[in-house]
């Protein structure tokens, strides 16, 4: 896949707030025990009542320009993939675009789920090898805690709050992005989802917009997708599976990773989880997750990485990175 772009910044912002397993246990019926064994999430982060995905989002956006040495003003897009956007119209980005002072950049939201920061990444990448943009800043932030139930224990303990971004320039040199695969399976799409102002099935929903989902179902989805999309990616770049370096799946419960990676021959030392902390960002999570490997040391320049998440949609996104974090050093 002849392509160019390279992400030469990264940036992230979670909420102060942390609602830990044990304020679950007084809030529905549950236990530290029971989540932490079935999800592997001890805590997650909550958004302060001031604070939206475009709040998040301009935080991590922020910091992923500093990292990148661009001023916003030189932005030519920005996408944002979310899920729980501060208004049903338009979409977070333009508020983003504003708040940062990103003058010239067009903006538009994505929403596939929890894979809406891959298929954002993915189109940015698209924009950049075609030529028509230099300079792009991507992000994935979601507060999905405000469409939680609080009264259902099935999707209470799973989700947190918060934002991760990249920068993605042209660089005129080979993209750091070997192959990309994006799925849809609407078929499934009541398996996951928050009812709209006039949804199909449900109508106007009399208690408010909350996550509905079938986790049973969504995680046996969830294990094959994760796996399957990640081999087909790799096999697509041209590479085998025990060539890639780190293994950054979606966040959402720690025995789906620990099942796909299993599936694909990976070892643990190879997979990167912080789900315990923050628990399912939904479109933050591999966003966030990719930041935190870069700044734990994880990822080192020409490191073999595979994005992978699934979700809501039904949904599936990959992607094969080689890391070529010196590209952030570049003037622009
Ligand atoms: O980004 C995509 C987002 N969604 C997902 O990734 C969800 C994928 N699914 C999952 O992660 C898991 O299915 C859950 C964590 C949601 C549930 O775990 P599970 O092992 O599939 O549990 P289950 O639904 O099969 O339920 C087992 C038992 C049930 O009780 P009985 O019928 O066996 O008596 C549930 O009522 O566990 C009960 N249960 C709970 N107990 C304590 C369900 N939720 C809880 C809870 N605390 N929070």
């Amino acid at each position: 896949m002849a392509a160019y772009g390279l992400i030469t910044g990264w940036g992230k912002y979670l909420p102060r707030r942390v609602l830990t397993n044990e304020e679950l246990e007084k809030m529905v019926d549950t236990s530290d025990e029971w989540i932490a064994s079935r999800t592997g999430i001890r805590e997650r982060r909550i958004v302060a009542d001031d604070e939206t995905v475009s709040t998040m989002a301009v935080e991590a956006g922020k910091r992923a320009l500093e990292v990148a040495h661009l001023a916003p003003s030189s932005l030519d897009l920005i996408i944002v993939g979310t899920n729980s956007p501060d208004r049903l119209v338009p979409g977070s980005a333009f508020l983003v675009q504003h708040a940062i002072g990103a003058t010239k950049a067009a903006a538009f939201d994505i929403a596939a789920g929890c894979s809406s920061f891959i298929h954002a990444l993915a189109t940015a990448y698209q924009f950049i090898s075609s030529g028509a943009y230099e300079n792009i800043l991507v992000v994935g932030s979601d507060a999905v805690s405000r469409y939680i139930n609080w009264e259902d224990r099935g999707t209470c303990i799973l989700f947190g709050d918060g934002a991760g971004a990249v920068v993605v320039q042209a660089k005129g040199v080979a993209s750091d992005m070997l192959q990309f695969l994006l799925g849809s399976d609407g078929g499934g799409a009541d398996l996951l989802y928050v009812p709209g102002v006039c949804d199909r099935t449900t109508g106007t929903p009399p208690n408010g917009h909350h996550v509905i989902m079938e986790g049973r179902e969504v995680f046996k989805f969830a294990v094959t997708t994760m796996a399957e999309a990640s081999r087909q990616v790799v096999k697509d770049a041209g590479l085998q599976i025990s060539d890639i370096d780190l293994f950054i799946p979606h966040q959402a419960n720690d025995r789906i990773i620990q099942a796909a990676a299993r599936s694909l021959g990976i070892p643990s030392e190879k997979v990167f989880v912080n789900l315990e902390h923050y628990g399912n960002l939904s479109a933050a999570s591999p966003a966030v997750a990719l930041c935190e490997a870069v700044e734990q040391g994880r990822l080192k320049a020409g490191d073999l990485v595979i994005l992978v998440a699934f979700g809501a949609g039904l949904s599936w996104a990959a992607m094969v990175l080689r890391w070529q974090p010196l590209a952030s050093k570049e003037k622009v």
